[in-house]
């Protein structure tokens, strides 16, 4: 099996998720492609048998509007029966970001691992985050 991780971080946090469920999948077994959304492209994506993708709330609950978002929404088109994965860091909010993100992940047809994604309230827990990675790459 093959995973390829796209992220967009400001300060951190969502690139230490990223990192750890690098960990965790290589672990379990699964080669992993780990890249910053601006040396991703659209054929990363269709390449995959396992995609993860990571980005903070931003904005007013929203994605990274410069990169990430346009990214998304380049690829989601290319979804569909696909195993996804969505992670991010959030500070103040109650994670409106991700729920309106996994709302048009699911719309877009993706097989979205364990129906809703990971969030980290700022710095991750290193553990959590492995965990999540290995029972990705088990998915
Ligand atoms: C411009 C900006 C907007 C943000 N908007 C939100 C938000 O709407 N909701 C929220 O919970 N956190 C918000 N945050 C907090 C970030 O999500 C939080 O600091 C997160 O850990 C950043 O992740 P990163 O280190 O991967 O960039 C915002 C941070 C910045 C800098």
């Amino acid at each position: 099996m093959h995973m390829t991780i796209v992220y967009w971080s400001g300060t951190g946090n969502t690139a230490a998720m990223a990192e750890h469920i690098a960990a965790g999948a290589q672990e379990a077994g699964t080669e992993v492609r780990l890249l910053e959304v601006g040396s991703a492209s659209a054929a990363d994506i269709e390449q995959a048998d396992l995609v993860a993708l990571g980005c903070p709330a931003m904005g007013a609950e929203v994605l990274e509007e410069s990169e990430f978002e346009p990214y998304w929404q380049a690829v989601k088109g290319l979804l569909k029966g696909k195993k996804l994965a969505l992670f991010g860091s959030y500070g103040w909010g109650d994670g409106a970001w991700m729920r309106t993100w996994q709302d048009e992940a699911i719309a877009a047809g993706a097989n979205l691992f364990g129906g809703e994604g990971l969030m980290a309230n700022y710095a991750p827990d290193e553990t959590e985050c492995k965990t999540f990675g290995a029972n990705f790459a088990k998915a």
